[in-house]
């Protein structure tokens, strides 16, 4: 594979989704070709799938069909755009990727974290992430930052399994030093886009 894969990880609200189409513009300013998605999503079948996942109606999920339907959608995200577009040198990148199953459904739902592993193994077809940028953040400031929007189901959950997620983030940061950057999400939008853009451009030197 010749491109470069990068994602954005952390809790909801903690400024992933405003970074990645940041970076995105960057690299494209520079000559990048440059491909972006989100999760659960990205393909026709994983956005139809989403839908299931994040409908407010759908309270009585359980979290193994929960992990199931976003290794699905993953899996179809990451054969039909993220493959294709890394063997054609683009850059890519994943506002979420399997990380977040680990985070959420792992540390957030309890779930075995062996488990979730192999089943992202064989939905990812063991295609992992050369950069992942972790915006951490405090639930509570996260919270004041998503004030007034509506909430999907995956949203509606309390402070402590939150809580759970953000500490299971920075234990995954810590076991992958090299792959992971955690950047402090209190920080200024411009100042965040500043820190990534500078770790994105020494890991575009080693890369290509
Ligand atoms: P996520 O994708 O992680 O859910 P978003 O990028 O959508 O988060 O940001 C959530 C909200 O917080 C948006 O209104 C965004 O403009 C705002 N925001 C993002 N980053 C910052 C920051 N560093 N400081 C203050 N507000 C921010
Ligand atoms: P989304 O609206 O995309 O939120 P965000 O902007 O914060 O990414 O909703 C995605 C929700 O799905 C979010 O609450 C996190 C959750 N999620 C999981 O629980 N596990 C996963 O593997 C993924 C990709 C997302």
């Amino acid at each position: 594979m010749r491109g470069i894969f990068i994602t954005f990880e952390g809790i909801d609200g903690c400024g992933k989704t405003t970074q990645a189409v940041v970076l995105k513009k960057r690299l494209e300013a520079i000559g990048h070709k440059v491909i972006f998605a989100r999760e659960p999503g990205g393909t026709k079948i994983s956005e139809m799938i989403r839908e299931i996942l994040l409908s407010a109606d759908n309270v009585e999920m359980d979290p193994v069909t929960e992990s199931i339907l976003l290794a699905a959608s993953r899996s179809q995200l990451t054969k039909e755009i993220i493959m294709p577009a890394l063997d054609e040198g683009k850059v890519v990148i994943c506002d979420r990727y399997f990380d977040s199953t680990i985070a959420y459904q792992g540390y957030g739902r309890g779930l075995d974290i062996t488990w979730l592993r192999e089943l992202n193994r064989v939905a990812t077809y063991e295609l992992v992430p050369h950069l992942t940028f972790l915006i951490d953040l405090s639930v509570e400031k996260c919270r004041e930052r998503m004030y007034g929007k509506k909430f999907d189901r995956l949203e509606q959950e309390d402070d402590i399994f939150l809580r759970k997620i953000r500490e299971g983030y920075l234990s995954l940061s810590k076991e992958e030093i090299g792959r992971y950057i955690v950047v402090e999400g209190d920080k200024s939008i411009a100042k965040i886009e500043d820190i990534i853009w500078k770790e994105t451009q020494k890991r575009l030197k080693e890369f290509y």
